[in-house]
Formats: structure tokens, C-alpha cells, sequence
């Protein structure tokens, strides 16, 4: 069974959900991707990922309920900077897929949004979250365990990528209880 998360619909700003630290982005607002932002996800997610969803991938998740997010500088002619696909299965979820804007990577966005969305999972009893992972993806893998996220498993060949096949390395977040805060 799952569970949609009130937070996509609240619009909330970084602000709100980290205070201070929400730093230089405190302005930045997260939403509920919408059908009218379906070709920039999918464009966006073909600039920066080896194996990008595609806009079908986005419309499907969309349309069963997942939550997709956006994270935006309402004043940004460019649209969003960061967008996220979660899975919530009773209180778990699964992180599906995660991307920053090219030009707007390495300033610390990636670890303020997903610093964001996992308390907000956190808060509406969200106890675990999972993620796969291409064991080169060494920027990603970082930022995940900058964030807490621990290995807890290996599938091998999992991916293909330009006809090779890739491991991918399965990460997990305990959230709960509230002594482990993942914005440790
Ligand atoms: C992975 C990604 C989301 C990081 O976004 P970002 O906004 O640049 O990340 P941040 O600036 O918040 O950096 C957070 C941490 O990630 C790691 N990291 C980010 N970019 C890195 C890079 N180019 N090389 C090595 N480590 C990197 C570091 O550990 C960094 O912490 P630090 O700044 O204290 O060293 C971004 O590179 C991206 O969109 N990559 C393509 C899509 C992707 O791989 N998504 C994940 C799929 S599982």
C-alpha cells in the first residue's frame, strides 16, 4: 500500500523546513511536480544522468501517486534546480531518483533538498528510507553518506549503462527514532 505525504502539496520553503540552515536557498520553494513540468524533468534528467528517467518514467510515477518533487527559485527563468522521486510504502520509501541542475551543482543544494525531504518523510512517520545506486557514482554515493545513508547491500550488474553492465550499491537510512536526525 502507499501513502502520498502531505509536505508535496504544502509548497514549504527551504526555509521552513531547515531554518537557518537552509542558507543562500532559503528562498527556494518545494512542490509537487506538475504534468507541465514533465519535459523539463525528463530533459534535465538526460543532462546530468547515465540512466535518466524519461518523461513516461516521470508521467507513471505521477500518475500512481508518487511523490515527485521540484526545487525551485520562483524567479528562476530556468525552472526548477533539483527535482526527487520517492516511493512511500507504509513507513518506508525509496528514494527512485534524484538530480541537480548542472549549472547549479556543487553549492550544497543537493544535500539542503534532500536534507529537507527526508525530514519531512521523517515527520509524517516515514521510519526507513532505501536507495539504489551506480557503485561509480562517486558525487551521489558522497552525498548519501554525508546524509547518514549506510550500505546495506549489492546487486550486481544492475545497471546498464553505454552496454555495460553496472553494480548497484543498495543504501538505507534509519529515521527513526529521532536521536538518528539525518541532518547529522
Ligand atoms: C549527486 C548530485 C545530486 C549532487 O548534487 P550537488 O548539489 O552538487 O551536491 P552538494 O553540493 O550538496 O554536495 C553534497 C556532497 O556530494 C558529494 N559530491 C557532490 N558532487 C561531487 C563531485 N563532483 N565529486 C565528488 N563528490 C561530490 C560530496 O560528498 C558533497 O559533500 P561536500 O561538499 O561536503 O564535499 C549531483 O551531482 C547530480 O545531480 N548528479 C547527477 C544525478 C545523480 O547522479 N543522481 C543520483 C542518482 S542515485
Amino acid at each position: 500500500m502507499t501513502k502520498t505525504f502531505a509536505f508535496v502539496l504544502a509548497r514549504p520553503t527551504l526555509a521552513s523546513l531547515l531554518g537557518e540552515e537552509a542558507g543562500a536557498f532559503s528562498h527556494f520553494v518545494v512542490r509537487g511536480a506538475e504534468a507541465a513540468d514533465l519535459e523539463r524533468l525528463a530533459q534535465r534528467e538526460a543532462e546530468v544522468e547515465a540512466t535518466p528517467w524519461g518523461e513516461a518514467a516521470f508521467a507513471d510515477a505521477l500518475r500512481v501517486g508518487r511523490p515527485v518533487l521540484v526545487l525551485e527559485n520562483p524567479s528562476d527563468p530556468e525552472g526548477f534546480a533539483a527535482w526527487a522521486a520517492y516511493m512511500p510504502v507504509l513507513d518506508e520509501a525509496e528514494l527512485l531518483i534524484f538530480g541537480v541542475r548542472r549549472d547549479m551543482q556543487r553549492r550544497g543544494l543537493a544535500t539542503r533538498f534532500l536534507r529537507a525531504t527526508l525530514r519531512a518523510l521523517q515527520a509524517e512517520g516515514c521510519g526507513v528510507v532505501h536507495l539504489e545506486v551506480r557503485r561509480s557514482n562517486a558525487p551521489a554515493i558522497g552525498l548519501y553518506e554525508k546524509l547518514g545513508f549506510k550500505t546495506s547491500g549489492l546487486r550486481k550488474g544492475y545497471y546498464l549503462v553505454n552496454g555495460r553492465r553496472e553494480d548497484a550499491i543498495l543504501m538505507r537510512l534509519d529515521l527513526a527514532p529521532a536521536a538518528s536526525e539525518p541532518a547529522a
